[in-house]
């Protein structure tokens, strides 16, 4: 029996339990807080929707005798919340309190007595010190989107205060003690179902979480949550998987995040750590989609360099190919051989390339003949930034190595042709790649969201981007 319950147990723990996460968002206490100020006018607009039902019944009261009263259209006012916390409960989630609410309405009063005496009126009503405590569990749904759900709800009245209008005041003393409890019967059975629907009205929120962020043809974003979030004193902690995938197939990488935290800042809203495995991630399936190579002629290099892909150029430094090949234009094809490597130290993201140029001379008859390749190592600086909600860059070169790999025209010296490749990196491929950088990467994101002085800077071996949020609708 013991056996079986824990081989149960053991099943429950789901296969994402290791993973690290590529990427770590943490939501503040200051993010709360603005959650809080989104929550009240939510809480707020429930609380108006409770509904009082109709009050009647007969009461003997001498020396009259029975007198027949019935209390309706009750309707909320007003509904205030000036005292509304809400609280981090480590390990298990939000605690929401609400204190010294009030909620005022009002409805009209008719008795019968004594056979054909009728009478009629209005009240107000306020219900003071209200008190609602409630926690709020924050889990992962089986779409690794966060999901929100109260765990328990207490709510209680302490006094009510009524004021009629018109009819005998004797009326009044007979009402009040019904009015009260029929108020505290409605509000009991009403306030913590309407608050549990007011956090329930978050999911649908939640759910707009990004969890596959379209990046461009070849390649997606997973955002899925790999665990449930981790609630500490100062903050929620949400691991994500960031993980760069190829839309057409999802292949993992022959390497696994590592784990990750973030440092103790709370001064933002919002933190979000995105590791080098993520970015890695992205170099491995673009690497691997054979999309990160580039075909160069004469006609992309600027009018006014005097570098020109041509046999001439090029005969300058390697006679043979002057000799073999006169006033033909040539071609380069610059390709990756492996997956770049992306590295972060403090204020220092490096991206390291191994990769190949092969150079063709292009025949009158169009037919490419190739007449060398060079390996090519090189190493650019990226500048990384927040644009919009999405994460861009650009780079800049910062040395490049070139040895020969094959040579089709016969032995030859590599280094004199460094400048002719450095001027090829700067005016060509590195422009053609910031273009692309340019247009960024999506950010796990929630509904519309917006981020308010987003600053990023580089850490070791992650990138850590400080923002404050703005919901808009
Ligand atoms: C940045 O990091 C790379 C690789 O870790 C290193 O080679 C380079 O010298 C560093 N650059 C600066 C400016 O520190
Ligand atoms: C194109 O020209 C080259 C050089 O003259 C020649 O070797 C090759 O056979 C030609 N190819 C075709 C398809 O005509």
């Amino acid at each position: 029996m013991f056996l079986c319950c824990f081989l149960a147990l053991v099943a429950l723990i789901p296969s994402s339990f290791s993973t690290n996460p590529g990427v770590v968002v943490k939501l503040t206490e200051k993010g709360l807080e603005y959650g809080r100020q989104l929550g009240v006018a939510s809480i707020q607009q429930k609380l108006k929707t409770i509904t009082v039902p109709d009050i009647s019944g007969a009461e003997k009261v001498p020396p009259i005798g029975k007198v027949q009263y019935s209390l309706s259209n009750m309707k909320i006012r007003d509904v205030g919340l000036p005292q509304f916390e809400v609280d981090l409960v480590p390990g298990t989630g939000v605690r929401l309190a609400i204190s010294n609410a009030f909620i005022s309405m009002d409805g009209d009063w008719r008795v019968k007595y004594l056979k054909f005496m009728k009478d009629h009126g209005s009240f107000d009503l306020t219900v003071k010190g209200l008190t609602v405590i409630t926690s709020i569990a924050i889990k992962s749904d089986e779409t690794g989107r966060p999901s929100v759900s109260n765990i328990n709800c207490a709510a209680s009245v302490s006094s009510t205060s009524i004021k009629f209008h018109g009819g005998a005041s004797w009326l009044y003393n007979l009402f009040t003690t019904f009015i009260e409890k029929g108020l505290r019967n409605a509000l009991q059975k009403q306030i913590c179902p309407l608050v549990a629907d007011a956090v329930s009205d978050l999911n649908p929120k939640l759910k707009t979480l990004n969890v596959l962020a379209k990046v461009d043809q070849y390649a997606e974003i997973e955002y899925s949550m790999v665990s449930s979030p981790t609630v500490s004193k100062s903050s929620i902690d949400f691991s994500l998987k960031g993980e760069f995938y190829n839309i057409a197939m999802h292949q993992e990488p022959p390497f696994a995040p590592s784990a990750f935290s973030l440092p103790p800042e709370v001064s933002n809203m919002l933190y979000i750590g995105v590791s080098t495995f993520t970015a890695n991630s992205a170099a491995f399936v673009y690497n691997k989609a054979g999309v990160l190579s580039l075909y160069i002629t004469d006609d992309m290099v600027p009018k006014s360099s005097p570098i020109r892909l041509n046999t001439r150029t090029f005969g300058a430094f390697v006679p043979q190919i002057a000799k073999s090949f006169p006033g033909l234009l040539m071609k380069l094809l610059v390709k990756t051989v492996k997956s770049p490597v992306i590295t972060f130290e403090p204020n220092n993201a490096t991206i390291q390339t191994a990769g190949t140029v092969t150079a063709y001379a292009i025949q009158p008859n169009a037919t490419l003949t190739p007449l060398f390749v060079l390996n090519l190592d090189s190493s650019v600086s990226a500048k990384v930034f927040v644009s919009g909600m999405s994460i861009a860059g650009s780079v800049t070169l910062n040395k490049m190595d070139l040895t020969l790999g094959t040579s089709y025209v016969g032995d030859f010296q590599v280094r004199p042709l460094d400048n002719i490749f450095q001027m090829v990196l700067k005016v060509v491929v590195i422009p053609k790649l910031n273009a692309k950088l340019a247009k960024g990467y999506p950010l796990p994101t929630l509904g519309k969201m917006k981020l308010v002085n987003a600053q990023l800077q580089v850490l070791k071996d992650y990138m850590l981007i400080g923002t404050d949020v703005q919901f808009t609708g």
